[in-house]
C-alpha cells in the first residue's frame, strides 16, 4: 500500500477530506504522518484523531534559514519512506534541495486557476482585478513557486458581491472534491511526472490540466 505524508500549515479541511476518503476506502493508501510547520496548525489534532503519527517542526524556530529547516524536514520524511508528499495548506517556501529530493512526488493545492495569482492573497487579488472566474489548482512541485505542472483544476464563479472569504469558501468547496481525487490517481500509478509534465494514464495534460478536457 502507498505510504502518504501530508504537510499543513492551518486548519487541514484538505487533509480531513484524504483522511475520510481512505476511510471510506475509496483510496487504497496510508498517511504515514502529518507534519506542521506551527504547533497550533489544526490538522494535527485531525491527525491525531484519526490515529495518524501528528509531528511538529517548528519553522519559527528556523525563521531565516530554509536550509537547515528543510534537511530537518527530509531527515523526518525519509524516516517514514513516503510514495507520495501533499502539500495540503502548507505555507512556507521550500527549498530547491527539498524540491529535487522528492521530484515526482510532491503534489501542491494553490487556490487560484494557475498560471494566474501565485503566491498569496489569490482571492483578494481575483476581485480586485474584477475576474468573473477564479478557482484551484493541483499541480506537481518544482523549484519555480507554484509554477510545476498542472493536473487538474477546477474554476468557481466570482460574484460582484463576493468578500474574499465568500469567494475562499466557493473555492474550497472544489478543493475538497479535486484532492483526494488527484491522489486517487496518483496512489493508482495513473499519475506521473515526466520530463516536467504532468502524464495521465500516459497522456500528457495541457496546461490546464484535466480542466482542458471538459
Ligand atoms: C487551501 O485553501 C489551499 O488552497 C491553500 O491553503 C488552504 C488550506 O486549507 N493553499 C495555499 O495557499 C498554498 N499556497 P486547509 O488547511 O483547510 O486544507
Amino acid at each position: 500500500m502507498k505510504r502518504i505524508v501530508v504537510m499543513i500549515s492551518g486548519s487541514g479541511s484538505n487533509l480531513q477530506t484524504i483522511i475520510d476518503r481512505i476511510h471510506h476506502s475509496d483510496v487504497d493508501a496510508q498517511i504515514v504522518a502529518v507534519i506542521a510547520n506551527k504547533a497550533d496548525a489544526y490538522g494535527l489534532v485531525r491527525a491525531a484523531d484519526a490515529s495518524i503519527e501528528a509531528i511538529c517542526i517548528p519553522s519559527s524556530d528556523f525563521a531565516h534559514d530554509r536550509v537547515a529547516y528543510d534537511q530537518q524536514l527530509i531527515q523526518a520524511i525519509d524516516q517514514l519512506a513516503p510514495d507520495l508528499i501533499v502539500l495540503a495548506g502548507y505555507m512556507r517556501i521550500l527549498t530547491d534541495e527539498f524540491v529535487h529530493k522528492y521530484l515526482g512526488k510532491l503534489i501542491n493545492i494553490h487556490p487560484s486557476l494557475l498560471p494566474k495569482y501565485r503566491g498569496l492573497n489569490t482571492h483578494q487579488r481575483a476581485i480586485d482585478n474584477a475576474d468573473t472566474d477564479h478557482g484551484v489548482s493541483i499541480h506537481f512541485v518544482t523549484p519555480e513557486l507554484d509554477g510545476g505542472p498542472v493536473i487538474v483544476q477546477a474554476k468557481v464563479p466570482i460574484f460582484s458581491d463576493d468578500s474574499k472569504d465568500d469567494l475562499a469558501e466557493r473555492v474550497q468547496v472544489q478543493e475538497h472534491q479535486i484532492y483526494p481525487l488527484v491522489v486517487k490517481w496518483f496512489v493508482e500509478e495513473r499519475l506521473v511526472m515526466q520530463d516536467g509534465y504532468a502524464l495521465m494514464d500516459n497522456n500528457q495534460l495541457g496546461s490546464q490540466g484535466f480542466a482542458a478536457d471538459e
